[in-house]
């Protein structure tokens, strides 16, 4: 189950130490240089002239500081933040009564926003626009509809998938940003920056190896440095240093480059079943008993960047760069033997 994988980026209990993790000013969240520049520019504006920051789109795969730029966004500003995401939302009502509830300036939080269901989406529309509700007052023939006022507010929407996001709606954002994944580098500074928050003793060799190791994904980075603290401290001198480090990431299954078990089994199953594709996602999904959308959302993102799966029109294909490194040719696959 992705929920299981010592990798999988969505949060889970075991994340509940997120939050202390979490950076809460700009100059504290490290990368995504050109996002943090531009914003820093908006919200200073805003600030300048009194106005609520424009309303902002965040998209990008689990675990790239979503949640965090956005919490972040209203303390900048100085403002409230409330937090709701779209499949809370069921009903108009619902987001008319958390519409009438904020307060002039206040950042309205909307995680998963791609999963707003139409007739909510219907009710934010003029909220966003011109801070205003329509309600409509009885039924049939006599149905009228009054427009309410609301306080000007910054709405803030998440999406793991930004193609998933209706056009009117996306439209009505002001600012939107696509994270990226994070350089090894910019990963090595944010494992550095929690093993000093987590009071955990690591040299650079091994802040460097977790951070090669991390899928592009700070929240992984994270739950690796607490994992391998594990190890330090029951197998070790409390110390993560290379070796540790290595040897913990051996027994956690995951590779050189930070696949793990779930992504071979992927690419695997796409190699030996489907000879390597094309192979459409659904089917992949059968495959390995896997939702569609956590094999779009969660496993594919990082094997696109790395350039070992594509998406071509007739469905996903493993590339050579994948072949090679599993170091499968086009028999057996030797599973662990390369690192
Ligand atoms: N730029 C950053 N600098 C330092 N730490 C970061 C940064 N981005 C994320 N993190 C860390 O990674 C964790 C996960 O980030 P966050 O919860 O914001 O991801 P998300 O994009 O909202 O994920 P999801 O799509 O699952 O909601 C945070 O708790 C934080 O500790
Ligand atoms: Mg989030």
């Amino acid at each position: 189950m992705e929920s299981d994988r010592i990798i999988s980026a969505h949060s889970a209990e075991a994340d509940a130490g997120e939050v202390g993790l979490r950076p809460l000013r700009l100059q504290d969240y490290i990368g995504q240089e050109s996002i943090k520049a531009n914003l820093d520019v908006f919200i200073q504006a805003a600030r300048q002239r009194g106005e609520p920051l424009d309303h902002v789109l965040l998209s990008g795969p689990p675990g790239l500081g979503k949640t965090t730029l956005a919490v972040i966004i209203a303390k900048e500003m100085g403002s409230n933040i409330h937090i709701t995401s779209g499949p809370a939302i069921e009903r108009p009502g619902d987001l008319a009564g958390i519409l009438t509830n904020l307060q002039p300036g206040d950042v309205l939080f909307i995680d998963e926003i791609h999963r707003l269901s139409r007739a909510v989406e219907e009710v934010l529309y003029p909220g966003m626009e011109d801070y205003c509700l329509d309600i409509v007052l009885d039924k049939g023939p006599a149905a009228r509809s009054i427009r309410l006022q609301i306080s000007p507010f910054t709405l803030v929407g998440a999406t793991t998938r930004a193609g998933a996001v209706s056009a009117p709606l996306r439209d009505r954002f002001g600012v939107i940003n696509r994270l990226e994944f994070y350089s090894p580098q910019q990963l090595q500074l944010i494992v550095t920056r929690s093993a000093g928050i987590l009071g955990i003793e690591i040299d650079p060799l091994g802040s460097e190896e977790i951070a090669r190791r991390s899928r592009g994904t700070p929240r992984i980075a994270n739950r690796l440095l607490r994992r391998i603290r594990d190890f330090a401290q029951v197998e070790g001198q409390g110390v993560i240093d290379l070796a540790i480090a290595q040897a913990a990431l051996k027994r956690l299954e995951i590779d050189a480059i930070g696949l793990d078990s779930s992504d071979r089994r992927l690419l695997l199953t796409m190699i030996e079943k489907f000879d390597g594709g094309p192979v459409g996602v659904e089917t992949l999904a059968a495959a390995i008993s896997e939702e569609t959308a956590t094999i779009e959302d969660v496993y594919e993102p990082y094997l696109l960047q790395l350039g070992f799966i594509n998406r071509t029109p007739r469905g996903r294909v493993v590339t050579a760069a994948a072949y090679q490194h599993l170091g499968v040719s086009s028999g057996q696959a030797k599973l662990w033997e390369d690192f």
